[in-house]
């Protein structure tokens, strides 16, 4: 795949001299023709430091590697994810897009548990119970967290909390507020083995008293009833949709109390309309296709170490996170599918955090330090709330920072120089409804496949996260003082918790 790549450096040393100001001069209709609209989301890359010729190699590279036919392989249930004999049809969570035999029965199935999950939903609301605790971690939690977190209205039927770290302060910290009899539970895994899961999900249980109000959703029935949780508090989950892409399964169960059902089938709509796009959008009108053209020319030609997400929009804080396990997990490989090494680096480091706030903390190495950081801005045109004022100087935040941060400013005091020439592509939402929220993430997860695919790896495996988790269950015992360490500097490190010297 690095072959494929090959002609990108050639574009990237041609356009070396020609910071972004000039290449806008010099194309000012780019600013237009390198915009385009799926539904309720505006994208515009006019500020990529990349100019059309750069742009014609990128899509011929799309054509090669036949982006269009990957997708296809995506929503019709392929074995996209070779390593676990896997497909990944998080696509049938949500709709139709492709019509293979397989991806029409996850779809079926998919909406049975829909069905299910709609009937304890309603069964919770005729209940007394005020407060739900969702307890996961990892792709069963981040998703649920962060769409709660956006669209949860203050007067919705139930208060959804999240528990994800075995660190004990933080069941302390979401359980000192909460009544147990008014309170029911949620444990979310896919393996239903996950330590964190497990443990908190005991501490919850023996909290509440009565396990009567404690549910799961899991592909493993028999660990779920084996921890005491019956079939009839279990939704199921399956093996062809990875931790990471289950937002839109069962895994959103806390999603479908805190919005309402119609409003978790909203997210869905929102997201298979995505998929439609992203199955049928020829490559040059393809918004994921362009935005994953945009990470690799970032990562591969202009060799940028890191990646910016900034939602300018507090709705939309968590995002971030949700995109650091979304995109460092799906590619954060050095393999590729057939096992050899790559010779070209995959994703880079992803962070951010929501504007304005981030203004005041990282901007100024964004502005000037001495690594450039492509950044993604996300903006929100319908503020919902009544503080216009607010919303008109948010939105004049967001133009000001992506101008400032292209065009830079000269100075004969070099302390008061602005270099420019940051590359940043701008996503606005129409309104952050449930749909445009379900495109967004849509489209982030297709980009992450698409470049997965150019790459030549795999996006839906995550081998590099087991070996922690083995060398943590073998320690746990020698932290009980039962055997030793084998590792000499976790030896001296243990004997310093344990508070005796060797
Ligand atoms: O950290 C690795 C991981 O396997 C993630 O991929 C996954 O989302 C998370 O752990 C939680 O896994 P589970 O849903 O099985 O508890």
């Amino acid at each position: 795949m690095g072959e494929l790549l090959d002609g990108l450096q050639a574009h990237a040393e041609r356009l070396a001299g020609t910071p972004l100001p000039a290449l806008i001069a010099a194309d000012p209709a780019r600013a237009s023709d390198f915009a385009l609209r799926c539904g309720p989301i505006y994208a515009n890359f006019a500020r990529q430091r990349y100019d059309r010729a750069a742009l014609d190699a990128l899509f011929s590279i799309a054509e090669r590697a036949d982006l269009a036919d990957a997708m296809r392989r995506l929503l019709e249930g392929e074995q996209v994810n070779p390593t676990e004999g896997r497909a990944a049809l998080h696509g049938a969570l949500r709709g139709t897009a492709a019509g293979s035999a397989f991806a029409l029965a996850a779809r079926a199935q998919a909406l049975s548990a829909q069905l299910r999950m709609r009937e304890l939903v309603e069964s919770l609301a005729a209940s007394p119970v005020t407060d739900v605790i969702s307890i996961g971690i990892g792709g069963s939690d981040l998703g649920p967290r962060l769409i709660v977190d956006a669209l949860a209205r203050p007067d919705a039927r139930f208060r959804v909390h999240f528990l994800s770290n075995m660190d004990g302060n933080a069941a302390r910290r979401v359980l000192a507020t909460l009544d147990p009899r008014r309170t029911a539970a949620v444990m979310i895994s896919k393996t239903f083995g996950t330590q964190e899961t497990l443990l908190n999900g005991a501490i919850v249980r023996d909290w509440l008293g009565d396990d009567t109000r404690l549910y799961a959703v899991s592909t493993n029935a028999e660990r779920v009833a084996g921890f005491g949780i019956p079939p009839e508090r279990t939704l199921p989950m399956w093996d062809w949709v990875g931790g990471r892409y289950s937002l839109w399964s069962a895994v959103g169960f806390p999603i479908a109390l805190a919005l309402g059902m119609d409003g978790f089938e909203a997210l869905l709509e929102g997201a298979a309309a995505l998929d439609a796009h992203a199955l049928h959008a020829p490559l040059r009108a393809n918004l994921p296709v362009w935005h994953a053209l945009t990470a690799v020319w970032n990562r591969n030609a202009l060799h940028a170490a890191t990646q910016a997400v900034l939602p300018y929009d507090d709705r939309l804080r968590l995002l971030p996170s949700y995109l650091q396990q979304l995109v460092m997990e799906s590619l954060g490989k050095s393999v590729r599918l057939d096992g050899s090494d790559i010779d070209l680096h995959t994703v880079p480091v992803w962070w951010g955090g929501a504007g304005t706030d981030t203004q005041h903390s990282f901007f100024q190495a964004l502005h000037q330090g001495t690594q450039v950081v492509p950044a993604d801005f996300i903006g929100v045109v319908r503020a919902d709330h009544p503080y216009a004022a607010n919303h008109a100087a948010l939105l004049a935040n967001l133009l000001a920072q992506t101008e400032a941060l292209a065009n830079g400013r000269d100075s004969d005091d070099p302390h008061r120089r602005y270099p420019g020439n940051r590359p940043s592509t701008l996503l606005l939402l129409d309104a952050l409804t449930p749909q445009a929220l379900g495109m967004l993430i849509a489209l982030y997860e297709h980009s992450v496949y698409l470049q997965s695919v150019l790459w030549g790896i795999n996006a839906f495996d995550q081998f590099g996260v087991e070996l922690g988790k083995q060398l943590a269950d073998r320690l746990l015992p020698a932290l009980r003082g039962e055997r030793e360490a084998d590792d000499p500097v976790t030896r001296a490190l243990l004997a310093e918790l344990r508070g005796s010297a060797t």
